[in-house]
């Protein structure tokens, strides 16, 4: 994908009604501080158009991406954040469904896991509720330059494991540091937008 223009297009709170956009959208979920906005940056080549913080829990809306008119990256909260209220994790988890589940446009959704640690109960929950829904969750294993290279295909495979994805189901290492695995996401997402 060429990138032309990006915009911060729409963010959506608890209470937001969703957009009905015309366009495809891919969404991106995962762990509070996992790397999604920091992964969006890096398809978008921009440094910090999506806000990114070492504290999690920074995304607290769906932030829609708007790539050259063509189609939306969709930035959601992240979950398992422990630092927040049970009332306020619920009204995340439900915005999260509420998108989910009632857009007609959304033609992928990638779920983030971070290379170096087992999938949590949350994150398998996610990977589930994902496939319940109806899509095929592509996993990016993120933040993989915080490894050694030979570790890599180990802590793949911990990952699938974790999750217990379906046979076949790809995992794709990525580094927002190094930007390694931009190229294969993109083609993952253009492959999925196709008319
Ligand atoms: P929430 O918005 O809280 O859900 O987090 P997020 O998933 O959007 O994470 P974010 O992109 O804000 O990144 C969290 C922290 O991890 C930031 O300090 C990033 O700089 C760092 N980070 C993200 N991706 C990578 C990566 O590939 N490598 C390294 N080394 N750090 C990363
Ligand atoms: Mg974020």
């Amino acid at each position: 994908m060429i990138i032309k223009n990006v915009a911060l297009e729409t963010v959506c709170g608890i209470t937001s009604v969703l957009p009905r956009n015309e366009k495809m959208e891919v969404a991106f979920a995962g762990k509070s501080n996992v790397g999604k906005s920091s992964l969006i940056n890096a398809l978008m080549n921009r440094k910090s158009l999506a806000r990114t913080s070492a504290q999690p829990g920074k995304t607290q809306t769906i932030n829609f991406y708007n790539i050259n008119d063509e189609l939306y990256l969709v930035d959601l909260p992240g979950y398992g954040y422990a630092k927040v209220s049970q009332a306020a994790k619920d009204q995340w988890g439900k915005l999260i469904e509420r998108y989910l589940h009632g857009s007609e446009q959304l033609k992928a959704v990638f779920l983030l896991i971070d290379i170096r640690h087992e999938p949590s109960a949350n994150d398998k929950m996610m990977y589930d509720w994902i496939l319940y829904n109806g899509y095929e969750p592509i996993i990016i294993a993120t933040k993989m330059d915080k490894i050694k290279r030979s570790q890599i295909q180990k802590h793949i495979k911990m990952v699938k494991n974790g999750l217990d994805v379906k046979p076949g189901t790809a995992v794709i290492p990525f580094s927002a540091e190094t930007k390694q695995g931009r190229e294969e996401i993109w083609e993952v997402i253009e492959q999925k937008i196709k008319p």
